[in-house]
C-alpha cells in the first residue's frame, strides 16, 4: 500500500540524550545472496564512536538500489567495488537520518542532541549507525528526518547528473527516462530546480500522475507510447533506464546536446557494463556529448545545498512507504525489482 502522506516536521531534539544500550536491533547480512534469503533482523552489539566518530540514533533511513547491489552481490563484474568473496557491508542502509547521541575523542562539529542525516558507508537499517563526523550533515529547521534522508545517493546521484555530467543550462529542454524511482523523481524535480525550460518524463502508467506533481511538463507513459515518436530533441538526456538502443539515444539530443547514463537493466554476470563503456563511442564525432558512465560521489557540499532546497520549500522528496525494521528483507527485495515510486523508507 501506498503511503504518500507528507512526512510531519521533525521536534526539536533536547541537547542531552538517554543512554545508549548496549545492544540493538539491526538488519545483518553476511554472505551474498536474495534478501530474503540473507538477510536478517538481529540483536547485536551497538557500535561505540572511535576518535572523530559520530553516534547516531537513527529516525529514519532510506532504501536504494545500491543496497540490493551490496546484498545480492550483483552484477558480478561490480564484485571488486561490492567485497569479493564477501560483502564489504554488513548491514544495509546508504541514508541515515537521526540525533547524535555520542560522540568519539575530537569530535568537533556535532554535539549530542544534534539532528543529522548522511549518506553513509552502510549501517543505516540498525536503530544506531556510526559513520565520521565530516559525513553528518545538520538538518535545518522545517526538514523532517524522513525528508532530509532521501537526499543522500539518489538525491546526489540525480544533482551530479544533471549539474556536473549533463552540463544543464538555464532554459534548456530535458528527457528523463525512469523519472519516477528514487533517482528519477529528484531528477524531474531537480531539474526544474537548476532551470530547465521543459521536462519530458518518461514513466509507467501508475506513475503519470506523480511524475506531473513532481513539476514534469510532459510524462510520456513508456506501456503506451513511445518517446522516439514524439519527433522532440532535447538539450540534456538524463537516462535512468537504459533500455533504448544507443544509437536510438543520439537521435533524441539537439546538436551539442548531452546523453548522461546512469545505469541499463542489468544481468547476473555482465550487463550493464558492455552498454556503459561503449556510451562515449556511440557519440563521438557527432557533435552530442557523453560523459563515460559515472558513479555519484558522496559530497557533503551537494548534501548541504539539497538540504537547504528542502527547507526552502524549493524540493519536496517523494516518499512512497514507510516500512519497519523487521521488513528489510522484504523491502530489500521489492528494490530490486527496479520500479520504486520516489523513496521508501525504513523507521527502525
Ligand atoms: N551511476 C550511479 O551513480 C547510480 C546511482 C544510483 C543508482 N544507480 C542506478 O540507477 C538505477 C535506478 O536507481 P533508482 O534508485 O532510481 O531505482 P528505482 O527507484 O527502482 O527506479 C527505477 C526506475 O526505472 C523505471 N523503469 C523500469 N523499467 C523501465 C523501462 N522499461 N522504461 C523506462 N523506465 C523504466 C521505473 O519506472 P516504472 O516503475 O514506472 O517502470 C523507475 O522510475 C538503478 O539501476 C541503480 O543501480 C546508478
Amino acid at each position: 500500500m501506498t503511503d504518500s502522506t507528507q512526512s510531519p516536521t521533525r521536534e526539536h531534539a533536547p541537547h542531552t540524550a538517554p543512554p545508549v544500550p548496549a545492544t540493538m536491533r539491526s538488519a545483518f547480512y553476511e554472505g551474498y545472496g536474495a534478501p530474503e534469503d540473507v538477510v536478517t533482523v538481529r540483536t547485536v552489539p551497538t557500535p561505540k564512536p572511535a576518535p572523530g566518530e559520530v553516534l547516531v540514533k537513527v529516525r529514519a533511513a532510506s532504501v536504494n538500489a545500491l543496497d540490493w547491489h551490496y546484498v545480492t552481490g550483483l552484477p558480478m563484474f561490480a564484485r571488486p567495488s561490492l567485497g569479493l568473496r564477501r560483502p564489504k557491508r554488513q548491514v544495509p542502509g546508504a541514508d541515515a537520518a537521526g540525533e547524535v547521541v555520542a560522540i568519539g575523542e575530537g569530535v568537533t562539529r556535532h554535539r549530542i542532541g544534534d539532528e543529522v542525516f548522511a549518506d553513509i558507508d552502510g549501517g543505516g537499517f540498525a536503530e544506531y549507525a556510526l559513520a565520521p563526523q565530516d559525513g553528518w550533515i545538520p538538518i535545518p529547521d522545517g526538514v523532517s528526518f524522513e525528508q532530509a534522508t532521501t537526499l543522500g545517493v539518489a538525491a546526489e546521484t540525480a544533482l551530479q547528473g544533471l549539474r556536473d555530467w549533463g552540463n544543464l543550462q538555464q532554459g534548456q529542454r530535458v528527457l528523463i527516462a525512469g523519472a519516477s524511482g528514487g533517482v528519477g523523481s529528484f531528477a524531474v524535480r531537480l531539474a526544474k530546480l537548476l532551470g530547465a525550460s521543459h521536462v519530458t518524463a518518461v514513466c509507467s502508467t501508475r506513475n503519470v500522475d506523480a511524475a506531473l506533481a513532481g513539476g514534469a511538463d510532459r510524462v510520456v507513459d513508456y506501456t503506451r507510447e513511445d518517446v522516439r515518436a514524439l519527433g522532440d530533441r532535447f538539450d540534456v538526456f538524463f537516462d535512468n533506464a537504459g533500455t533504448l538502443p544507443l544509437r536510438q539515444c543520439r537521435k533524441l539530443l539537439v546538436k551539442g546536446g548531452t546523453y548522461v547514463s546512469i545505469t541499463a537493466p542489468k544481468t547476473k554476470w555482465v550487463k550493464p557494463l558492455p552498454r556503459m563503456l561503449s556510451v562515449p563511442l556511440y557519440f563521438a564525432l557527432t557533435g552530442k556529448k557523453a560523459p563515460a558512465f559515472k558513479v555519484a560521489s558522496r559530497s557533503a557540499t551537494d548534501l548541504a545545498w539539497l538540504v537547504e532546497q528542502v527547507a526552502a520549500g524549493r524540493l519536496e522528496p517523494l516518499i512512497e512507504r514507510r516500512w519497519s525494521l523487521e521488513e528489510a528483507p522484504e523491502i530489500l527485495r521489492r528494490q530490486g525489482e527496479f520500479h520504486a515510486q520516489g523513496k521508501s523508507l525504513v523507521i527502525p
